[in-house]
C-alpha cells in the first residue's frame, strides 16, 4: 500500500444524471474524507479521463451515453480503476450485467445503508492500491531487465571489441614474424606485401564479397609464415636446392598451419595457407588435392604468390619480366593454375603495363 500512504487524498468520481442523488452521494463521500468529482452523464465522466480518480461510481440509465457504454470506454483505457455502479432497486439483472462487463461492485440506490457503502467503498479504494502496487512493481520489473539487458549488451559489445582487437593484435605478431622472416633476404623482401596486392585486385576484378576478401587477405598475409622453421640458407641458396632441401622447403604450408592453428578465428585462412602450393591437376603439395578441392580463394593466391615468385629475383633462378611471368601462368592454366583466375590475372597485369 506504499503507493496509496503517498497520495494525500483518495479521489472519487461519481457520474448520475440525478443532481440529487448525486449531491447526496457526493456529500457522503466528502464526508468520508474522499476527494469527490462529479459528472452529469457517462460522456461527461469519460471526456478527459486521467488515472487521477482511484473509484469511479456510475449510474446506469443516464442521458447521452449510459453506464455500460461509459464502462466499456473506462475499460478501454485501461487505467485500472475500479467501477461501482449505482442500481435502482429491485434491478438486479442490470447489476449482475455491469459485473459481468467488467464492474468491480454495485451500490443500490437510495444509498441508506451508511455502512455497507462505507465498506464498499473502501474495499474499491483497497483493490485500486493493489491495482497501482502491481502495476507499480510490473514497471520496476520491467526497467531492471531493460538495465539489466542493456548492462548485459554493453559487456557483449566490450568483450566483442576485446576479442576483435585480440585478433587483430595476434595478426599482427605474425605479420611482423613473416616480415621479419622476409627481411632475411633481400630477395623476399616485401612478397607478403606484393601477393596481398596481387590477390586483392584478382579478387576485386571478379567480384568476390568483401568478407571474403578479408578472409584472402589475411591468408595472404601470413601464407609463407611456415618458412619461419626454414634455416635461412635455403632461401638465399645460390642455385637449385637438394632433393633433402626441397622437402623441408615444401613443409611450409603444414609448418604455417600448425603455427597459425591457435587462431581458431582463422579456419578458412589456415585451409588457404596449407593449400597455397596445391595444384588443380593434384600434382602440388602437400596433399596433393586438385579440382573442386581447391577454393577460389586458394586458386586466387596460388596464381598471385606465383607470379611474384617468377617477376622477384630468387637466389637459384633468374627472375622472369611481368610479360614472360603471364605468359607462363598461361602455360600452366588448367593444369597447375584456375584459367579464369589467370585470365583475370593476365587482364590486369596487361592493363598496368
Ligand atoms: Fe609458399
Amino acid at each position: 500500500m506504499a503507493i496509496m500512504q503517498e497520495r494525500r487524498v483518495t479521489k472519487i468520481l461519481i457520474a448520475d444524471d440525478d443532481a440529487d442523488v448525486r449531491e447526496a452521494v457526493a456529500k457522503i463521500l466528502t464526508f468520508f474524507g474522499y476527494e469527490v468529482t462529479a459528472a452529469a452523464d457517462g460522456a461527461e465522466a469519460v471526456a478527459g479521463l486521467d488515472a487521477e480518480p482511484d473509484v469511479i461510481i456510475l449510474d446506469i440509465n443516464m442521458p447521452v451515453m449510459d453506464g455500460f457504454e461509459a464502462l466499456r470506454q473506462i475499460n478501454q483505457r485501461d487505467f485500472g480503476i475500479p467501477v461501482i455502479f449505482l442500481t435502482g432497486a429491485g434491478s438486479m439483472e442490470y447489476a449482475v450485467r455491469a459485473i459481468n462487463l467488467g464492474a468491480y461492485d454495485f451500490i443500490t440506490k437510495p444509498v441508506d445503508d451508511l455502512e455497507l457503502f462505507r465498506i464498499k467503498i473502501e474495499r474499491a479504494v483497497e483493490k485500486r492500491g493493489y491495482v497501482l502496487q502491481e502495476r507499480a512493481y510490473k514497471e520496476d520489473l520491467e526497467r531492471q531487465v531493460k538495465e539489466k539487458t542493456s548492462e548485459l549488451e554493453e559487456k557483449n559489445r566490450l568483450l566483442e571489441d576485446y576479442s576483435k582487437n585480440l585478433e587483430v593484435a595476434t595478426l599482427d605478431t605474425m605479420l611482423s614474424l613473416q616480415t621479419a622472416m622476409e627481411e632475411k633476404d633481400v630477395y623476399t623482401a616485401g612478397h607478403t606485401v606484393r601477393v596481398t596486392h596481387y590477390a586483392m585486385s584478382i579478387a576485386e576484378a571478379m567480384g568476390v564479397d568483401p568478407a571474403e576478401r578479408e578472409v584472402l587477405r589475411r591468408a595472404c598475409q601470413v601464407h609463407d609464415i611456415g618458412k619461419l622453421i626454414i634455416d635461412v640458407s635455403y632461401i638465399c641458396k645460390p642455385g637449385p636446392l637438394t632433393a633433402e632441401e626441397w622437402e623441408m622447403m615444401r613443409k611450409h604450408p603444414l609448418i604455417g598451419e600448425n603455427i597459425l592453428r591457435p587462431l581458431s578465428f582463422m579456419d578458412h585462412e589456415l585451409t588457404i595457407v596449407r593449400h597455397h602450393h596445391e595444384h588443380l591437376d593434384g600434382t602440388g603439395y602437400p596433399d596433393g588435392i586438385g579440382g573442386d578441392e581447391i577454393d577460389l580463394l586458394t586458386r586466387i593466391i596460388a596464381v598471385a604468390d606465383s607470379y611474384d615468385a617468377m617477376t622477384s629475383r630468387r637466389s637459384y633462378r633468374g627472375n622472369l619480366g611481368p610479360a614472360q611471368a603471364v605468359e607462363e601462368l598461361n602455360r600452366c592454366a588448367g593444369s597447375q593454375f584456375d584459367p579464369t583466375v589467370v585470365k583475370v590475372f593476365s587482364e590486369i597485369v596487361n592493363g598496368r603495363g
